[in-house]
């Protein structure tokens, strides 16, 4: 089955055709961050006006990387699928509308996804053998948030962000160090040039609970920095890494201690922080050390991207069906996990 998957949550315009849920056919994303550097943050206006321009080269993009010409779409996509939230509220409607059309001029199903469960399942794109449970781990800049996926659609929520996520916490961080926005890629750069054990941030554990709190770490940031500014460029790289390491170990720790405690075998990451680098290797390490086997994405499907949305809305019309209401499709900007 070839789904056409659309993406416009936040700030990336994407669209990915992908066979049966793992044979990723085109995945086409243009980012926004030129347009929102500036700002250190996602301008809710200025992305669903850059949305509106994008979505049809984005499309046109992917289906030609595909090898799927408009008068062959119908033969050759069987579904469309749709991020419908959670996200920003403007950026949503575009990629909503844009997927209603589809289907209704080629007279598709019109799969709807949470943009979580896109995340959720995007390590499966390049490992079908993934079977739940599992922990979900999902790091991005809008949501830290560790769910049991206890059979595809089957969620139960541990804990999650009680004020910055993760990604959010390294775009601040950034913010406060004078560097680029988005952070995380920058800082996780710095760091590799770093002490991560030059300066002891606090590690928010929060000891009976496991949601997490970042902005902690970010005061301590603010607090060090008012007493010790930025010397030098070395200086700079050890608190990137001291930073980093600090935002890795809390994560790793609370993710780790779930497994334990739920008595789990197998962790997957997801969200454009599971692109930091030693993140990725801090799992890697602990999974090993603890006999949990570990899924991180490539690169491209940790960050916003369509061929995951492809991916997620396979896994749920094989439990589901192609049973969708296609008008009354309507994109919901704080849309919750829900079970299928
Ligand atoms: O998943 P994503 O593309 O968008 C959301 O759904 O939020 O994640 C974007 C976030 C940004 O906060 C960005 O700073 C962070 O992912 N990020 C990273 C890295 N690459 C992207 N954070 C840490 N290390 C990285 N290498
Ligand atoms: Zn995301």
């Amino acid at each position: 089955m070839n789904i056409l998957a659309l993406e416009t949550s936040c700030d990336e315009t994407s669209a990915s055709v992908v066979s049966n849920g793992s044979k990723v056919k085109s995945v086409v994303i243009s980012s926004q961050i030129k347009i929102h550097a500036k700002y250190f943050g996602v301008v809710p206006e200025l992305a669903s006006r850059a949305h509106i321009e994008n979505i049809n080269p984005v499309i046109a993009k992917a289906l030609k990387k595909a090898s799927v010409t408009f008068s062959d779409f119908p033969k050759k996509i069987h579904a469309i699928a749709v991020t419908v939230g959670p996200g920003l509220s403007g950026a949503l409607l575009v990629g909503a509308i844009a997927a209603k059309t589809m289907a209704t001029v080629y007279k598709k199903p019109l799969i709807p996804v949470n943009h979580l469960e896109g995340h959720l399942y995007s390590a499966f794109i390049e490992n079908k053998s993934i079977k739940p449970p599992f922990l979900g781990v999902i790091i991005s800049g809008g949501h830290t948030e560790l769910i049991i996926v206890e059979d595809f659609g089957k969620y139960k929520t541990l804990g999650r962000t009680r004020d910055d996520a993760a990604g959010e916490a390294f775009d601040k961080a950034a913010k406060m160090l004078s560097l680029e926005y988005p952070g995380g890629p920058v800082i996780d750069k710095r760091a590799e040039k770093g002490n991560p054990n030059a300066i002891k941030f606090t590690r928010p554990y929060l000891k009976g609970s496991w949601d997490f709190s970042f902005s902690g770490i970010k005061t301590a940031l603010l607090n060090y920095l008012k007493v010790n500014p930025v010397k030098n460029e070395r200086h700079l790289n050890d608190i990137c890494a001291s930073f980093r390491q600090a935002v890795a170990e809390t994560l790793c720790f609370k993710a780790f201690e779930a497994v334990e405690k739920f008595s789990l075998k197998q962790i997957a990451l997801g969200g454009g922080v599971s692109a930091n680098s030693l993140i990725r290797n801090m799992f890697m390490q602990e999974g090993k050390k603890n006999k949990i086997k570990i899924f991180i994405p490539s690169l491209i499907y940790c960050t916003d991207n369509a061929a995951m949305i492809a991916c997620a809305a396979y896994l749920k019309q094989k439990k589901c069906g192609l049973n969708y209401n296609n008008i009354q499709l309507k994109p919901d900007p704080s849309l919750p996990l829900e079970n299928w």
